[in-house]
């Protein structure tokens, strides 16, 4: 007897530059797995993103976020353009998202794949996650600039599992301008995240994570990270080994050996940076995925922006999109249907002649063509 299929609606937000594209090629490869675990799809769109924000006005409106709340997850292609200020659609949308849904965690796999060119030999392979907080720190949007000197912000916030009130006074003794922005990290946050970095290695088998932090120049704000993150570990995860790392330092072993790191535990910033440099390292951010996940509504995204450079010209590489759907499927619990669209991208890479490789490196395929042939594979 075959049990029902279990059916899954996906919230879509393409956006912008080679968003469209890259997440076609994302839907195809789920699609074409999801039959594996008997699971179908429908995918619910929606246009923000700077067209529609240039011919509209609207950014995303509360209604949209309360249908998106339905879905079982969340696919997000790219957001932001050249002519619109930058952080308007950036914070307004994808930051919004990952803080009302209270996306805790960003996950950043990077893996070395096969054929995929990288900047720095290895002796052996990448196979590292940065594990970022996503909440907190000096993302929380607590800032102002003034002209004269003087500065007060009035603040209020909500926040998943916490409201937040009060205001930033600062007043200098001369009229400098000057802005501010502040950052918190709160105990239940970085708690929660810690907890997430070590179920992480523990289901790679691992039993040691590295702590990313800058307590040397921020004490009060990155020493107090590293504490709750040290504290959480000892008292729940008394068997994970840590190392606490400064930011800069990482930075630079990262680059000599990007090979030596498994689960990176960063707070917020930091962890937007690292997730880029391991990237790079591993083969370019055509391949780099990520997934926002919290308690709710959890959204996968390509780390690439929407490069309206290549928008339009097929140059676009969907690797990073398709991986982001298979994190998905790896969220909801289609374990099967994820690796499945991970061996196909790595049986591609492996088998394809140049040509038939994505422009970035250095094939001809089209990002419509590099999608049906790891579809093909699945
Ligand atoms: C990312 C991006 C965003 C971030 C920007 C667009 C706000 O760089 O997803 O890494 O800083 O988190
Ligand atoms: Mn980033």
């Amino acid at each position: 007897m075959s049990e029902r299929a279990r059916k899954f609606t996906v919230a879509v937000i393409p956006g912008d530059g080679i968003g469209p594209e890259v997440i076609a090629e994302a839907k195809k490869a789920v699609e074409a797995a999801a039959s594996i675990e008997n699971a179908s799809f429908e995918w619910a769109e929606y246009p923000f993103g700077a067209s529609h924000y240039l011919e509209t006005g609207e950014v995303l409106p509360g209604s949209a976020i309360s249908e998106i709340g339905k879905a079982s997850a969340m696919l997000l292609g790219a957001i932001g353009d050249p002519a619109v200020k930058p952080g308007i659609l950036e914070r307004g949308i994808l930051l919004t998202l990952r803080f009302v849904f209270d996306q805790y965690v960003n996950l950043r796999p990077a893996l070395s794949l096969p054929n995929v060119p990288t900047p720095v030999p290895l002796d052996g392979k990448i196979d590292s996650v940065v594990v970022r907080e996503n909440t907190e720190d000096l993302y929380m949007g607590l800032g102002g600039v003034t002209r004269d000197g003087k500065l007060k912000v009035q603040l209020e916030l909500e926040r998943g599992s916490y409201n937040l009130r009060g205001d930033i006074a600062v007043e200098l003794s001369r009229e400098i301008p000057f802005a501010a922005q502040v950052a918190l990290n709160t105990q239940t946050g970085v708690e929660r995240i810690t907890r997430f970095a070590c179920e992480t290695a523990a289901k790679r088998g691992e039993s040691r994570i590295t702590i990313v932090t800058k307590s040397n120049a921020a004490p009060a704000l990155y020493g107090f990270f590293e504490d709750i993150a040290r504290e959480t570990i000892s008292s729940e995860y008394p068997d994970m080994l840590s190392e606490t790392v400064n930011v800069d330092a990482l930075c630079y072993h990262l680059v000599r050996k990007p090979d030596a790191y498994g689960v990176l535990l960063c707070p917020n910033l930091f962890g937007d940076i690292v997730s880029d440099l391991q990237a790079g390292l591993a083969g370019g951010m055509g391949t780099a995925a990520g997934g926002n996940i919290g308690d709710g509504l959890s959204m996968f995204e390509p780390v690439h922006g929407s490069a309206p450079d290549i928008a339009g010209t097929g140059r676009a590489n969907p690797i990073a999109a398709i991986l982001a759907g298979a994190m998905m499927m790896r969220h909801m619990n289609l374990e099967k249907s994820a690796q499945a669209i991970g061996r196909a991208v790595s049986d591609y890479l492996a088998s394809s002649p140049k040509m038939a490789m994505p422009f970035e490196f250095s094939g001809e395929a089209s990002c419509a063509q590099v999608g049906d042939a790891v579809a093909a594979k699945i």
